[in-house]
């Protein structure tokens, strides 16, 4: 490929176009470079290549006359690129496209830019490398003569190091280790290590798939994705949601039957069963909510031996679930929690077995996507009107279709987070 550099500052060049791959290349006859400098066309004795802006202003313009006999005594100039921050986006697939071409000139501006009339005596294409102001076009230039270059069959020493890299498929690249195994306590991830090639295989994919949505989740929309790359980016939002979703089992005020606000004794069951059940849906944190200092004392007592006692040595399963358990006095303390942790204020959503909701269950897994929520489950009758006027909504409530509707608080909590974060959806 001939590659034709116009610039102001040729030996700007040097160097990067004659080391490493580069200068394999050339060695090689797989790319050459032409240097054309404007200044050599200027016709006055001082070799004036530019002058003032029409209208006043900043700065000095290109001015067309050197250019225009540079571009016309050029021999081979093939498609004629104008380095510019108003072009279009240099992207890899424009990178393939430029590839398959036998010849390109690069126009690297200097200044504040090139008078604009060089566009209608020219068939040029802007591109631009980044929504930053550079120098000059001479960087540009090179951006683009190495990610074009690198794309020719035999320019580098593996040919699937072209085709595997970021954006090559519509995804950022996945990452890469080396030796040693292990380096200030970072080891390299054991899949890499395993031999079991299929599996690496599937880890790079996904890898590539966090990074993308990371940093990149607009490249998306057009990469090309499997039905495996699909339900991964599904678990992978289920999981994301679950962490942002925090739950509360309130024992004070909760109603009693005849509607008065009291506080009630935790019960064991609950405790364990939500715990697990928060635990298999990838919560946050379950906050049990007692401001009675006997139950906050019977709680650590419990969660010491489950934890830490001899519980979590008969069942490490019960204990990694508890270990979400954290005892708070009021729902206030769960909220001031979870801002620290996520700095942001949770939205609080009820829950009720009544009424008709505020607020449905995908919308509220929509919602964890952006920030944090807590759900409040109360015991006994249900949670009493001090609390539900300082929520920000309240989900519809679990039934079934016949009358009878008296789920335990673990049961609905457990049918609860399955029509969140359940993988039905
Ligand atoms: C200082 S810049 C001129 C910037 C111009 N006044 C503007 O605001 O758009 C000088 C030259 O650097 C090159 N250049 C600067 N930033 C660039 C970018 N992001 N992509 C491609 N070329 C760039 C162009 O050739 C430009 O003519």
């Amino acid at each position: 490929m001939l590659w034709n550099i116009v610039s102001l500052f040729p030996e700007f060049f040097t160097s990067p176009l004659s080391c490493a791959l580069m200068q394999k290349g050339r060695e090689a006859g797989l790319v050459d470079f032409s240097l054309f400098n404007p200044r050599d066309a200027a016709k006055d004795k001082h070799k004036t290549v530019d002058d003032r802006p029409y209208g006043g202003g900043p700065g000095m313009v290109m001015m067309l006359d050197p250019l225009v006999k540079t571009l016309r005594a050029m021999p081979q100039p093939g498609r004629i690129l104008l380095m510019s921050p108003k072009g279009r986006p240099f992207t890899q697939n424009l990178a393939h496209e430029l590839s398959r071409e036998h010849a390109l000139t690069l126009i690297c501006g200097r200044y504040e830019g090139i008078d604009a009339r060089l566009e209608s005596l020219f068939p040029l294409e802007e591109i631009s490398v980044g929504d930053m102001i550079l120098n000059g076009g001479e960087t540009a230039a090179l951006a683009i003569i190495e990610s074009v270059s690198r794309l020719l069959p035999g320019f580098m020493g593996h040919e699937e190091s072209g085709t595997d890299e970021s954006f090559s498929d519509g995804l950022l690249e996945y990452p890469h280790f080396t030796r040693p195994e292990e380096y200030e306590g970072l080891a390299v991830p054991e899949i890499l290590r395993s031999g079991d090639h299929g599996q690496i295989k599937r880890w790079r994919r996904d890898k590539a798939l966090d990074a993308t949505v990371r940093m990149r989740p607009e490249l998306l929309e057009k990469a090309r994705l499997s039905e495996q790359d699909m339900e991964y980016l599904r678990t992978r939002q289920r999981r994301a949601a679950g962490r942002n979703l925090f739950l509360t089992l309130v024992h004070y005020p909760v109603l009693s039957a005849q509607k008065k606000s009291l506080a009630v004794s935790l019960t064991n069951l609950d405790i364990h069963d939500i715990a697990r059940s928060s635990c298999t849906y990838g919560l946050g944190a379950f906050y049990v909510a007692t401001p009675l200092e006997d139950q906050q004392k019977l709680l650590s007592v419990l969660l010491e031996h489950w934890v830490n006692g001899p519980g979590s040595i008969a069942n490490p399963d019960r204990a990694k679930a508890l270990s979400l358990v954290r005892g708070v006095a009021h729902v206030q303390d769960a909220v001031d929690d979870i801002a620290r942790k996520t700095g942001q204020r949770p939205r609080i959503i009820a829950t009720s077995a009544r009424g008709a909701g505020s607020m449905g269950f995908t919308e509220l897994r929509e919602l964890l996507a952006e920030e944090p929520a807590l759900l409040l489950l109360g015991t006994s009758h249900g949670l009493a009107p001090q609390i539900l006027a300082q929520c920000d909504g309240m989900l519809p409530p679990i039934r079934a279709c016949g009358p009878y509707n008296h789920l335990s608080v673990r049961a609905a909590a457990a049918i609860t987070l399955d029509r969140i974060l359940g993988d039905w959806y």
